[in-house]
């Protein structure tokens, strides 16, 4: 049962108030959170790598600067949300160490190659438009950092849905084998995509909790459907068609239903045997190994200076 503490937080999260770092909280909500928005950090940053793949490889000019800009606004959402999880007392150091020893959680969908320049459309388009109707509701959660963090995070992520999509429509009014490579990429992104919103309502174990405290606005599954609603008729104005034979307009619903999901497939790369998990985690351990020196040097030049004001 509930202390008196915690009914007075749950009234005030009730009443929309926001939590702030110093206010008093439940050690439960506490972990809940860093748990949360370190995984939704390391996503950013394990979530430049697919993309780095394609840098040098971009078709114009035009499209690489839009492509580092966005890589680049991905690193900087890694930092805020870095930022706001040490709201909560943990620090830097032990998140990234939890990310590269394995340990900690990051998105599923960074676990799949990127094979064609047509994946760097599909990621724009589905990825960060998942990521999107994910995050917009988190722009009204209960904890203020975490609140205001989204907010320019979300303008951001829909500058990298509209590059997306424009790297799709360029494709598909193009050649027979440019179209081709654009429904390749859906056929590709489609199912992880679904996937980003987590297993269903059924199975989802912190959703019950993290809706009381208001973490979490609308369910996995509700998000979802949002996700396929929104996406189907932009698929159809591409002219491209998701690899999906279930999926049909459900009259009475409102909705789009859709096929089942290859859970299997979710659980494998949750585990870490997706197609890439482990060259991800290779490629940031190395990152962050060889950025030894630098940091080493930041020290050195701190302590310096702070001995020059002591003289
Ligand atoms: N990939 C990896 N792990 C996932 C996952 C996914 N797609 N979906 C769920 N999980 C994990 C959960 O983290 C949880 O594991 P844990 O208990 O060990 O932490 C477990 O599966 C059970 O799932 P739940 O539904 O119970 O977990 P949540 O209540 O935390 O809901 C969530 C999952 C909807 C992803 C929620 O955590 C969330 O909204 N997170 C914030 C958004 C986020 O992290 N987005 C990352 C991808 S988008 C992105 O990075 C932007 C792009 O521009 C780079």
């Amino acid at each position: 049962s509930m202390s008196e503490q915690e009914r007075a937080f749950q009234a005030r999260i009730d009443d929309g108030i926001r939590i702030e770092p110093k206010d008093w909280m439940p050690e439960a909500y506490r972990k809940t959170l860093i748990r949360q928005i370190s995984q939704h950090a390391h996503s950013e940053i394990v979530g430049q790598l697919p993309e780095g793949n394609w840098v040098t490889r971009a078709p114009t000019l035009k499209r690489k600067s839009i492509l580092l800009a966005k890589i680049q606004d991905e690193a900087g959402h890694g930092l805020y949300l870095y930022s706001a999880a040490e709201t909560l007392g943990v620090s830097r150091d032990e998140l990234l160490q939890a990310l590269h020893s394995g340990k900690a959680k990051y998105s599923s969908i960074f676990n799949y190659p990127t094979l064609s320049w047509a994946d760097m459309g599909a990621i724009g388009w589905l990825v960060d438009g998942s990521a999107i109707i994910n995050q917009i509701p988190l722009c009204r959660c209960s904890y203020g950092p975490y609140a205001r963090a989204m907010i320019r995070v979300c303008k951001e992520e829909s500058f990298h849905a509209r590059q997306g999509y424009d790297i799709m429509l360029a494709l598909c009014n193009g050649t027979p084998e440019q179209k081709a490579m654009a429904q390749d990429a859906l056929n590709r992104w489609w199912w992880p995509s679904l996937m980003m919103f987590g297993p269903s309502d059924a199975h989802s174990v912190n959703s019950a909790q993290s809706s009381q405290w208001r973490i979490k606005l609308f369910s996995n599954d509700e998000l979802r459907q949002r996700m396929v609603d929104q996406t189907v008729p932009q698929a159809e104005f591409l002219g491209l068609t998701i690899p999906d034979p279930d999926l049909k307009w459900n009259e009475e619903r409102g909705h789009y239903d859709f096929g089942e999901i290859d859970w299997q497939e979710f659980h494998d790369v949750l585990k870490g045997n997706g197609p890439c998990n482990r060259e991800r985690l290779r490629t940031r351990v190395k990152a962050w190994d060889d950025g030894a020196w630098f940091r080493e040097a930041l020290v050195a030049h701190a302590d310096k200076a702070a001995a020059k004001t002591q003289e």
